[in-house]
């Protein structure tokens, strides 16, 4: 796993961020004093010295950001940014935005300090207090306008980002709303861990009185059961109705006949609004099997997962593979 030091840099991501933040803050103080005629010389000098020394520093905190990202699952192992599936997705959305609005603040500052450079270099090739009197311009003198501007741009955009960092670390209503439908949707899933009806296969109708064999599902003998609401239909080799569903309970072969290993479970439900949901529970994949299920030694996979589409394969639409 990351060394521990990776990991402090990730987790203090929040106090890192300070330091340029805070450096940054005070730059343009520092670039506003440098008009001044008399002191202008010394404060080019502390402008070009404060936005190195930030924007350097913000090396460390956009590093340690995107570690946190990563260890705390916001970010995948090898992105750089989250993404963003869905609208209810709150804290990915806020997140990305942050990262955005502090990658720009990183370009714009690389901007101010190379023009913070120029006018610390100019200066210290024109002697005395020459630069600062008159023959400029006002928005010549220092370390000049734009410098300045860009400045004040930088720290917006760092602003902003840190304001959705506080928002991110501490909560706002909406990622608060957000945390709050997610948990209730998951209250509500009463599935979401393990596939609860399908496991109580035996209180439903059986479907067949003896074990058959099934090459669909793996060549395993089968035993298919079905709620009460749907058994007629099944048998009479329709679709099942609303809310109905079958479960096959599956047993391994053993020289012809079914052996005491229990096999996959499968699932086939049709979901009130007419839509057929699918789910494949195997509590202990043998380790010689487990390369086929992603190395994994138990699964459980659900509509809309991906891995289900070989389901659809025979069962298209919902109908009957039959
Ligand atoms: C190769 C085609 C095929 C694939 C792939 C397949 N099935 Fe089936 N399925 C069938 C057939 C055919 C039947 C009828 C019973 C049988 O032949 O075993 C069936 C029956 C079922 C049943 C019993 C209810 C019914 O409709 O008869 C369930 C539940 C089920 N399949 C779930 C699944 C799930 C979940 C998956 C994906 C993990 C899946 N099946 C993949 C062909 C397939």
């Amino acid at each position: 796993m990351t060394s521990p030091l990776i990991e402090f840099i990730a987790r203090e991501h929040p106090a890192f961020v300070h330091i340029p933040l805070g450096l940054v803050a005070v730059l343009p103080l520092a670039m506003l004093v440098s008009f001044h005629p008399r002191h202008g010389r010394a404060l080019v000098g502390t402008s070009f010295f404060l936005g190195a020394i930030g924007w350097l520093g913000s090396t460390v905190a956009l590093f340690s950001g995107l570690m946190w990202g990563r260890q705390i699952n916001l970010i995948a192992p090898s992105a750089f940014l989250p993404v963003v599936a869905s609208e209810k997705q709150v804290l990915q959305r806020i997140l990305q935005i942050h990262i955005q609005a502090s990658l720009i603040g990183f370009l714009v500052g690389g901007l101010c300090v190379f023009l913070l450079w120029r006018a610390w270099r100019q200066d210290a090739a024109t002697p005395g207090e020459h630069r600062h009197h008159a023959g400029r311009r006002f928005w010549e003198r220092g370390v000049g306008a734009p410098a300045l501007l860009v400045g004040f741009i930088w720290l917006g955009c760092w602003g902003f980002s840190g304001k959705l960092g506080g928002i991110m670390v501490f909560g706002n209503e909406a990622t608060n709303k957000a945390a709050a439908a997610a948990d209730a949707a998951k209250r509500n899933d009463v599935e979401a861990e393990l596939p609860i009806r399908a496991l109580d296969y035996a209180s439903l109708e059986p479907a067949e009185a003896a074990p058959m064999r099934s090459k669909a599902h793996g060549d395993r003998w089968r035993r298919i059961w079905v709620t009460a609401s749907g058994i007629d239909a099944y048998k009479a080799g329709k679709a099942l109705p609303a809310g109905a569903y079958a479960v096959m309970s599956t047993f391994s072969d053993e020289k012809g006949r079914p052996s005491t290993d229990p096999g996959p479970l499968y699932m086939k439900e049709t979901k009130g609004d007419g839509t057929t949901a699918f789910a494949f529970y195997w509590g202990k994949v043998p380790e010689a099997l487990q390369k086929d299920f992603g190395n994994q030694d138990s699964v459980y996979w659900r509509s809309p997962d991906p891995r289900i589409a070989t389901c659809l394969g025979c069962h298209d639409k919902g109908g009957s593979a039959k």
